[in-house]
């Protein structure tokens, strides 16, 4: 990943991300009022969802470019710059989407953000999972991202001391004009990692895409996020 890069570029290259942040304020809305701390916030289209709910919100995110830039487009939110892959602050309840899948030990993770809620508190949590791009896993393999299904995912929840109260995969299949322009998107939003492929090897991959995944208006890419109402348990 290559978001504290990419910061500049994102929002005009993340459509996907930012209507599942969406979904997912709309999918389990907080009452008014409640205090949430949100974890890898990005730019801030999470964020802005939950204020439009009324909701407090204390935004972070590791990369400080993305923390200034949703400072900018977000100022109601109280924003700083924080891992959330380690131990994290106490908080009320706590919210994320497209943050955990990044993550090394996602199992470990979850501990860390159970540790800092008191029982009964709420995790809002959105997370790609299969199908989520599989047209090019198909092509390229793995990586840099581990992908797990909803079970997968549900069963960490579990093991992290997590009630899952609701829950469901949003599909969606995004157009791009051509593979080139789809692998522009993920470049540009920060979401590819160091370049594993030599010129010849991406220029055989776009053509492969381009051909294997055609449809009358471009080439399609299957977007999924499994979105998860839970609150901790004793
Ligand atoms: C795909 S973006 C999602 C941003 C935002 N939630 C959205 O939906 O648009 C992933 C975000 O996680 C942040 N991030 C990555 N590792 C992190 C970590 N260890 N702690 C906190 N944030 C992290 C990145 O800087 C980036 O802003």
């Amino acid at each position: 990943m290559r978001f504290e890069e990419r910061a500049e570029s994102y929002d005009a290259h993340a459509a996907p991300q930012k209507r599942f942040a969406e979904a997912l304020a709309a999918f389990a809305p907080f009452r008014r009022g409640v205090r949430v701390t949100e974890l890898g916030a990005g730019t801030g289209f999470l964020t802005s969802a939950l204020l439009a709910q009324g909701v407090n919100v204390d935004a972070t995110d590791a990369s400080p470019a993305m923390v200034e830039l949703g400072r900018q487009s977000v100022p109601a939110a109280n924003w700083s710059v924080r891992n959330a892959f380690g131990p994290i602050e106490k908080a009320g309840a706590l919210a994320s989407t497209g943050l955990l899948h990044w993550a090394a030990d996602p199992a470990a993770v979850l501990r860390h953000w159970r540790a800092a809620l008191p029982t009964g508190g709420r995790l809002l949590l959105g997370v790609p999972c299969d199908p989520c791009l599989n047209e090019l896993r198909d092509l390229i393999g793995e990586g840099p991202v581990r992908w797990r299904d909803e079970a997968q995912w549900l069963a960490l929840l579990k093991a992290a001391n997590f009630d899952v109260h609701a829950h469901g995969v949003l599909e969606s299949e995004e157009i791009y004009p051509s593979a080139i322009d789809f692998f522009r998107h993920l470049h540009r939003s920060g979401v590819t990692g160091d370049p594993r492929l030599s010129p010849s090897e991406l220029k055989s991959l776009l053509r492969d895409y381009d051909r294997l995944n055609a449809r009358p208006d471009g080439v399609v890419a299957t977007w999924a996020w499994l979105l998860v109402d839970a609150t901790a348990r004793a």
